[in-house]
């Protein structure tokens, strides 16, 4: 009998070596490579077959479109997300933390496709008592889905793969699925490519929509070699604080739809529920006239949503003063400081700075340095900032505030949530004409001294405009 071929694969990378080494060459990283066993033939007619070579057709860029319609899951928020409902023959990555709510909200979304469309639901990590109980508390027990506990990847495609099956099919998880024609354990990364493959492929033949979950790595990206993430359509991130009841969906990549698009959850006792105006959720605790706080007027993919930034300045007992930001960048901090001692001659040495994005949310926007730096200089100073302004710029290293996209939208979303003033760039002419429909009091602010000048003033007098 032939011996069987050995490979030794990097879990990091997903790079195959001849030989085993410590360190994997392509990557770098120590300790990752292990030895993995291809077996000589691969039978079945879920695998490669080259019979076909050799025949494909080659069609004109300008043929006719055959798409069938998305299918809409009557939940907003994930609709969005997807960019418009969910595409037939796609294959969707969810990943997040454990425990965030990613079985949940499949089984939630899943259960509302059954009404129009044959679904079915394979879990490799749960029995079918669990999941059932899991849909009793969720309310969905009623639905005609149809749930399988799963985890060789044979198997499931033998129920995929026919003329009558599924249109949509949930695979929970993507880590505890197996191949057989490969020795190593399910969640390495052979395994999980090579199922992710196998899946794919059928979901691309026979139309189905395909969403898999995927756990996530201490790192926060999703386990497995960033070629998963390739091989999917879309990849979506459930992320949230476990201290708070939120849950935020993000797009990080969408073939059929836009990016950094974002859908709001609450996690109540009968499962996720919509958030339909997340501004008002994140502002809900938000205690006016205290000094280190303003409301960021930021964006997420198309939606505005209003962001309460906290700062404290307080004197340092330790030789190196602490920069500590929670739902921040560190660096983009550190520059915002030191842009504010370089250039306005404000000193924080022997001061700790930290900040806080309240709600447990995570702002990546350069836009936000304006909030930053006015939530400092209010903590500084010990004056708080204007009452129902919103704020918003980016701030280069000669402390101009630069101009940023979607102004227009911000200000109608604080306008709708009763903000009064705004504190932006400098903007081209023609502005002012959609600012007078939202009704809000804007101040151009041109570089960060303005707004140094603007707590100056106000060192002596109550009211800041
Ligand atoms: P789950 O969907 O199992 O997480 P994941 O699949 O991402 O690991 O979510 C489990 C958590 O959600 C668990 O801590 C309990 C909580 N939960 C609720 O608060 N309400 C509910 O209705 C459900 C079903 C779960
Ligand atoms: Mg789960």
């Amino acid at each position: 009998m032939a011996k069987p071929a050995r490979r030794y694969v990097c879990q990091d990378c997903g790079a195959t070596h001849a030989k085993w080494s410590g360190q994997c060459d392509a990557c770098g990283a120590w300790n990752s490579v292990i030895e993995e066993q291809v077996l000589p033939t691969l039978p079945g007619k879920s695998l490669k077959n080259n019979s076909m070579k050799g025949t494909i057709e080659l069609m004109p860029l300008s043929g006719p479109l055959d798409w069938s319609p998305r299918n809409m899951t009557e939940i907003e928020e994930f609709d969005r997300v997807l960019g418009g409902g969910l595409v037939p023959g796609s294959a969707v990555l969810i990943g997040g933390d454990p425990g965030i709510g990613k079985s949940t909200i499949l089984l939630q979304v899943i259960t509302k496709l059954s009404r129009t469309l044959e679904c079915v639901y394979i879990t490799g990590e749960e029995a079918l008592d669990q999941v059932r109980t899991r849909g009793k508390r969720l309310g969905v027990d009623e639905s005609s889905t149809l749930i399988a506990s799963a985890t060789n990847v044979r198997d499931i495609i033998s129920c995929l793969d026919v003329a009558s099956g599924p249109t949509v099919a949930v695979i929970d998880s993507i880590q505890t699925m197996y191949v057989d024609t490969l020795s190593s354990s399910p969640g390495t990364v052979s395994q999980v490519r090579a199922a992710a493959q196998e899946l794919i492929r059928v979901a691309k033949n026979r139309g189905i929509a395909l969403l898999l979950v995927g756990h996530v790595t201490k790192e926060g990206t999703i386990a497995g070699p960033r070629v998963l993430e390739h091989m999917v359509d879309t990849v979506l991130y459930f992320e949230g604080e476990r201290g708070h009841q939120f849950r935020i969906l993000r797009s990080v990549k969408n073939r059929y739809g836009p990016t950094d698009e974002i859908g709001v959850f609450e996690m109540t006792q009968t499962g996720l529920s919509e958030v339909k105006n997340p501004s008002e959720l994140f502002l809900g605790d938000r205690i006016n006239n205290i000094a280190g706080t303003c409301v960021f007027g930021g964006m997420e993919g198309t939606r505005p949503l209003l962001i309460e930034i906290q700062a404290l300045v307080a004197p340092s007992p330790f030789g190196t003063p602490r920069r500590a930001v929670i739902g921040w960048d560190a660096g983009r901090l550190a520059m915002v400081a030191a842009v504010l001692e370089a250039r306005c001659n404000i000193s924080f040495s022997g001061k700790d700075i930290f900040l806080n994005v309240a709600g447990g949310l995570k702002v990546s926007e350069p836009g936000a340095d304006l909030a930053v730096a006015t939530a400092i200089l209010s903590a500084l100073y010990n004056i708080p900032a204007p009452d129902n302004c919103v704020i918003f710029g980016e701030i280069g290293l000669s402390a101009e505030v630069r101009a940023i996209s979607h102004t227009d939208a911000r200000i109608k979303e604080a306008a709708k949530l009763g903000f009064k003033s705004a504190f932006i760039p400098r903007q081209k002419s023609g502005f002012n004409k959609i600012n007078d429909i939202a009704g809000i009091n804007y101040q151009e602010i041109y570089d960060l001294s303005m707004l140094v000048q603007i707590f100056n003033e106000q060192k002596s007098s109550t009211a800041l405009i």
